[in-house]
């Protein structure tokens, strides 16, 4: 994309459901303990969705929000791109379900699959978008309903998931603000680490699956976990070397909030110190694509990211995907 700069983000918003369960509540589901979660994590409590509402009510909720930030209206929207891998449907598109919801009439809608990545995926999606003149307002939405193909058996992924979502709108640029660069990468090879097996067509509704869990997230934690920190550390890398800065440019690292010791271990390869870190995880634990841009939109409204400041995005996430993005805002 060379140095040129095609779009900026002009608004954010989110959406985060009521309801929380903290460490203590895990007590007494399985074996575990708030100072090993605390400890391995980082996280404290998070939010999960309330009974009858849905991925797409709290992506339409964050949706809505950002275009409030933006002052502009739904009927604005040209496109909108959901990044979720919790889907309120198998089709149609989460994106279509959330048009409808917030009366965007004259957008086009359409899903993006690439777990905590998503949103990044979706932010790229958007830039290229504009980019070559086939949208000018795009609204691209990271939600989740993880707690929904949560196995809240398993002591070993249940406490680190949460829900949420959250949004960024994009128009084309204005002079040096805007989408610096992005970096999107895969590798297929590790997606048995960290899958849903149960939701697709390769297995369909059984005792089978119901009985081995297969609607819920599995994990091999360790594994997920090296591979995390090697991937996130060279999209950072990769995206500050692709637009000739350094951490020294960066204001604001917002990484991906999956685990505390993974945030740190991104924050020191390119040797950007705790105080231009954004952490949250505390608060929301893992909410896979809405992760980054519910960081993005409380860093804003918190003033620790400003007009005129550069942020460092980056994520990673099932597939293997990891992803990151150099935004002046
Ligand atoms: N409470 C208490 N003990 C636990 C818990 C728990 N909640 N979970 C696991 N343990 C135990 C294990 O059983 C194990 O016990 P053992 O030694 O007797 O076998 C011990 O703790 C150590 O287990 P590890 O898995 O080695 O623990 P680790 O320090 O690696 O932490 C964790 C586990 C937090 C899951 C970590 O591996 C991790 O964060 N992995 C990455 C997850 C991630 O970042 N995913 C990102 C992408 S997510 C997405 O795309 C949706």
């Amino acid at each position: 994309m060379g140095n040129s700069i095609y779009s900026m983000i002009v608004g954010t918003g989110v959406g985060i459901p009521s309801r929380i369960l903290t460490n203590k509540d895990f007590e007494k589901m399985v074996d575990t303990s708030d100072a090993w979660i605390k400890e391995r994590t980082g996280i404290e409590e998070r939010h999960i969705v309330e009974e009858g509402r849905y991925t797409s009510d709290l992506c339409a909720e964050a949706g809505l929000n950002a275009l409030t930030d933006a002052r502009l209206k739904p009927e604005d929207v040209d496109l909108i791109i959901v990044a979720t891998v919790t889907g309120d449907v198998g089709f149609p598109s989460t994106a279509c379900i959330v048009q409808e919801k917030m009366g965007a009439i004259n957008a086009a809608a359409f899903d993006i699959a690439a777990a905590c990545s998503g949103f990044l995926y979706g932010l790229s999606m958007g830039n290229a978008m504009i980019a070559t003149e086939q949208a000018k307002t795009v609204l691209v939405i990271g939600g989740e309903t993880l707690s929904r193909v949560t196995d809240y058996s398993d002591r070993g992924t249940c406490v680190l998931f949460g829900d949420g979502a959250g949004a960024a709108v994009l128009r084309p640029a204005e002079g040096n603000r805007g989408i610096l660069g992005t970096y999107l990468k895969s590798d297929g090879r590790f997606g048995h680490l960290l899958h849903i097996p149960g939701l697709g067509t390769r297995y369909l509704p059984s005792h089978d699956t119901l009985d081995n869990h297969m609607h819920f997230i599995k994990m091999e934690g360790r594994e997920v976990f090296k591979q995390a920190v090697m991937a996130m550390g060279d999209a950072a890398e990769t995206i500050l070397n692709r637009t000739g800065l350094t951490g020294d440019d960066v204001d604001l690292l917002i990484p991906h909030q999956a685990n505390l010791r993974i945030i740190d271990a991104t924050a020191k390869r390119v040797k950007i110190p705790p105080e231009r870190v954004f952490v949250n995880v505390e608060r929301y634990g893992n909410t896979s694509a809405a992760s980054i841009p519910i960081a993005m939109d409380e860093a804003r409204r918190g003033g620790k990211l400003q007009d005129g400041q550069t942020a460092l995005l980056v994520a990673f996430g099932s597939g293997f995907t990891w992803a990151s993005a150099l935004v002046r805002f």
